[in-house]
């Protein structure tokens, strides 16, 4: 059919036709958004999951509720090679400026700008030619000990009494979270908490790989406390149903029966495979309905396609003993992946299993959803493994 019209949007942070199964954490966040713009303390929203499950799509929706209910939103997402103040910093800037430029009495956004300047030579972060503001002077002993603890919940402090005296509340929103060091979560954690405690109308939504809430809770116990942590996870065979069905039934297009189960018993329910799924299949269908032969044929390419681009991206990034790693876990049931049976597969000792362990948990590709015991991030990746590696 029309390649053109085809509904389905394949793609890393590609908002979907439709967003289903997600109705409830829209309406936590609403709840939340408009609770911390009335001074109401509420936990923040840190959303987590495994890749592809939809995390980048619900932060963007999020920030849509967000500037609907006038909040203005800093947007940003984590690397693992970029400093988290080296990031806040441009973002933070503009919306002084912002501020600044609204009407209101008073001169806290002016301030915040010069507790800006502090902090950028105390954490030593440039911004090439851009400078802060001419006419201000750093200001002195607020947020620029260099120490970034110390400093981020003071600059946070500075740039959220601005917002409050424009009675503009802020969202911040930050993806990837899981690749902030330990310093860097830490501090933003407390700043955080200093919000909530000085009940500032500042609050922070983010995503990240099912990993973060143990980092979190390791760099600060009272995270918990602070922040809830709703797993995104796969969609339930009625919901995945729904994703495929409405985009089409919408433009007189419907999937047989037969042809649905068998997307959702290849894909899991894991929504980036739906779309993917969803797209080949519209794409390989002369007309409607789309039959359960379209798809097995559709099949075929749809692994093709992942296996050279969401899989490969990530195995490419691999060192070979990594990549043995990886292997000899997806030969295991998932039961059974846990460090001495890996060691056992590979005949090595477990010692030395530690750095690639640590690397693969870095690098975002593996997490350990109860004690000892390892998991893929990436839904699949053992099939994967198994096509890219037939022998170990
Ligand atoms: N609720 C949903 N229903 C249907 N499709 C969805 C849904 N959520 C996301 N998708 C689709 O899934 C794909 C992946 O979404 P997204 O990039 O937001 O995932 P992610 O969790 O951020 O992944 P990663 O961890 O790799 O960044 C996109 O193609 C998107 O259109
Ligand atoms: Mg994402």
């Amino acid at each position: 059919m029309d390649a053109i019209k085809n509904p389905f949007s394949p793609g890393a942070g590609s908002p979907p036709p439709e967003l289903v199964g997600r109705e409830g954490i829209l309406e936590q966040a609403r709840i939340l958004l408009g609770r911390v713009k009335e001074k109401r303390p509420e936990k923040s929203i840190l959303l987590t999951g495994l890749r592809g499950v939809g995390k980048t799509v619900l932060l963007n929706e999020i920030e849509k509720l967000a500037v609907k209910t006038s909040y203005r939103t800093v947007l940003l997402e984590a690397h693992e090679d970029k400093s988290l103040a080296a990031m806040l910093v441009p973002p933070l800037r503009k919306l002084l400026f912002e501020l600044d430029r609204m009407a209101g009495a008073g001169d806290k956004a002016k301030r915040g700008l010069a507790v800006l300047k502090g902090f950028m030579n105390g954490v030593k972060v440039t911004m090439g030619d851009i400078e802060i503001g001419l006419d201000v002077d750093p200001e002195k002993g607020v947020a620029d000990s260099g120490d970034l603890e110390n400093d981020l919940p003071n600059l946070f402090m500075a740039v959220a009494e601005a917002a409050e005296e424009r009675r503009t509340p802020v969202a911040l929103l930050i993806d990837e979270l899981q690749y902030f060091n330990s310093k860097e979560l830490s501090a933003l954690i407390m700043a955080m908490h200093k919000m909530q405690q000085r009940q500032l109308p500042m609050v922070l939504l983010g995503a990240g790989l099912p990993i973060l809430p143990r980092l979190a809770g390791e760099s600060k116990s009272y995270a918990e406390r602070l922040f809830s942590f709703p797993d995104i996870g796969a969609l339930s065979e009625p919901d995945a149903n729904k994703a495929l069905q409405d985009p089409t039934k919408a433009v007189g297009v419907e999937f047989e029966a037969a042809a649905l189960k068998e997307i959702f018993r290849l894909t899991q329910g894991y929504p980036y495979f739906i779309q993917e799924w969803g797209y080949q299949s519209w794409n390989r269908a002369v007309g409607p309905p789309i039959s359960l032969q379209v798809v097995q044929e559709a099949t075929a390419t749809v692994i093709h396609r992942l296996d050279e681009n969401f899989f490969r991206v990530r195995f490419d990034r691999l060192t070979p003993g990594e990549k043995k790693f990886l292997r000899a876990m997806a030969g295991l049931a998932p039961k059974d992946r846990r460090s001495g049976e890996i060691a056992e597969v590979l005949k090595m000792k477990i010692q030395s299993l530690g750095p690639p362990r640590a690397n693969l948990i870095q690098k975002g590709m593996i997490y350990s959803p109860a004690h000892g015991d390892m998991a893929f991030t990436v839904p699949l990746f053992d099939e994967f493994m198994l096509r890219a590696m037939p022998e170990l």
